[in-house]
C-alpha cells in the first residue's frame, strides 16, 4: 500500500507547543445520573486507582485479551514494536485501560494525547519526533482527530516517516524524518466515523461489548479490595447487577454504596445493604435512573403503549429530543424494553412488566402495536 505523503509546515526557530490534553468529553453529560458511562470529576480522580495494569488483571472480554496476548507476545519474540492497535466500544470499559497495559507488557514509554487535542499537523508532529524506539503513543477518540492531521499519521503510522516543510515561501525547505517505530493505539467510541484509509493502517482492531454480570461483579470485588471496603458477594452482584454492563459505573456505584453503608455505620456490603443504598440513589435492578423510568412511564402508562414521537417523548419529560436519542435510548433499546418503528417509539412487554404493568391486549387492527405483545 503506497503512503500518502503530507507535509507539516513548522515555522523554522520556533517550537511547536505540545498541547496534550484529557479527552473533550460530550456536552451532554448530566452529572447528577449515577449511571452515566461518561466519567465524571469523582471517577477521574479514583481511576488511575483501580485501572488493571497488567493484561492478566483486566477482567472479562476474553476474546480481546487473548487475541492481544498472541499480538503482544508475537512482538515480544520478534523483538519489534506491537503493530498499531484500535480499541473501540462505548464509554467506560476499558479501552484507556488497555493502552497502558500494552505499555506496561510490553515494557515502554506511554504518551496520551486525544483527537481533539491535536488541533494542528505540528502538534502531532512534535510528539512524534519526541517519541522513543517501540513507545506507546496513545490517542483518545480518535475518531475526531482533524482532517490534515490524520493526514500527516498515515505514513508516520506505515513507514514511519514524517515529511516537515521549514519555513515559509521561496525560503521553504522540506525536510524527511525517520520516526522511532513507535506503536499507536487509538481508542473511539464512534467506530463508524473513522475514516477508511485510518481504520486500514491499524494490524489489530480490538471490539469491547457491554460486560457480563459475572465479570462486573469480579471488577466490583476487585475495586473493593483496592479501596478497602468489605463486600459480600451478593452485594458485589446487586452493584453489577446495576452498573448497565460498564466497569466505569460499576466502580461508581461502589463508592456511592460505601459511602451509604458507612453512613449506617454498617463495616460491610451486604446484599441488602447495596439493594437499599442503589434504590435511595434512584438506580433500579436493571440500572435504570429517574429519567430511564420517566419515559418508560410516558411510554407505558400516559400513551398505554401507542406509538410515540421522539420531540413529543422529549417534550414530556422535559429532556432535549438529541439528549433522549443519545443518552437514554440506546440502552433501553439494548435492554429490550422500548422500540423503534417509524411510526414512533414503542414500549414492549417487558417494560410494562419492569414498572408492575400488564400490558394491553394486542389490538388486532393495529398492526404497530399488534406485533408487540
Ligand atoms: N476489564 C476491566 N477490568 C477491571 N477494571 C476495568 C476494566 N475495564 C474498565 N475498568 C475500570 O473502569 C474504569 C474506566 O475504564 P477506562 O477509562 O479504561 O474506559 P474507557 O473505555 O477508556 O472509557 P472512555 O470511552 O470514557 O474513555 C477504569 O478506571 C477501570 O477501573
Ligand atoms: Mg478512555
Amino acid at each position: 500500500m503506497s503512503a500518502r505523503r503530507e507535509v507539516v509546515a513548522v515555522p523554522s526557530g520556533v517550537d511547536e507547543p505540545v498541547v496534550e490534553a484529557g479527552p473533550a468529553r460530550s456536552s451532554r453529560r448530566d452529572p447528577t445520573r449515577p449511571v452515566d458511562p461518561s466519567p465524571d470529576p469523582a471517577d477521574l480522580a479514583v481511576e488511575a486507582r483501580l485501572r488493571p495494569r497488567q493484561l492478566h488483571e483486566f477482567v472479562g472480554q476474553p476474546q480481546l485479551t487473548e487475541h492481544l496476548d498472541i499480538v503482544l507476545e508475537a512482538a515480544r519474540r520478534r523483538q519489534q514494536a506491537v503493530d498499531h492497535l484500535l480499541f473501540a466500544g462505548p464509554p467506560g470499559l476499558g479501552k484507556t485501560s488497555l493502552a497502558g497495559i500494552v505499555a506496561a507488557e510490553m515494557g515502554v514509554g506511554l504518551r496520551v494525547t486525544s483527537g481533539p487535542a491535536l488541533a494542528r499537523a505540528g502538534d502531532l508532529a512534535s510528539i512524534l519526533t519526541d517519541l522513543q524506539d517501540g513507545d506507546v503513543l496513545f490517542i483518545d477518540e480518535i475518531h475526531r482527530l482533524p482532517r490534515p492531521v490524520e493526514e500527516v499519521l498515515y505514513p508516520a503510522m506505515e513507514d514511519f516517516q514524517l515529511d516537515i516543510l521549514i519555513g515559509k515561501g521561496p525560503t521553504a525547505r522540506s525536510l524527511r524524518l525517520d520516526l522511532p517505530r513507535f506503536t499507536l493505539v487509538g481508542a473511539t467510541t464512534r467506530t463508524g466515523l473513522l475514516t477508511g484509509p485510518l481504520r486500514d493502517r491499524f494490524g489489530f482492531v480490538g471490539r469491547l461489548d457491554l460486560y457480563a454480570p459475572g465479570d462486573l461483579q469480579h471488577i466490583v470485588s476487585r475495586s473493593a479490595a483496592i479501596l478497602g471496603v468489605t463486600v459480600e458477594p451478593g452485594g458485589a452482584a446487586q452493584i453489577a447487577g446495576r452498573s448497565r454492563g460498564t466497569p466505569r459505573i460499576a466502580n461508581r456505584l461502589l463508592r456511592r454504596v460505601r459511602d451509604f453503608v458507612e453512613v449506617r455505620a454498617e463495616g460491610t456490603i451486604t446484599e441488602q445493604l447495596a439493594a437499599d443504598g442503589l434504590e435511595l440513589f434512584g438506580v433500579d435492578r436493571l440500572g435504570l435512573d429517574k429519567v430511564d423510568r420517566a419515559i418508560l412511564d410516558a411510554l407505558c402508562r400516559r400513551f398505554g403503549g401507542r406509538p410515540v414521537g421522539l420531540t413529543t417523548l422529549a417534550q414530556c419529560i422535559g429532556e432535549e429530543p438529541d439528549t433522549v436519542e443519545d443518552a437514554y435510548e440506546p440502552y433501553l433499546l439494548q435492554q429490550g424494553l422500548v422500540q423503534r418503528t417509524p411510526r414512533g417509539r414503542l414500549p414492549t412487554a417487558r417494560a410494562f412488566a419492569h414498572l408492575g404493568l400488564t400490558a394491553p391486549e394486542a389490538s388486532g387492527g393495529d398492526p404497530g402495536t399488534a406485533t408487540l405483545w
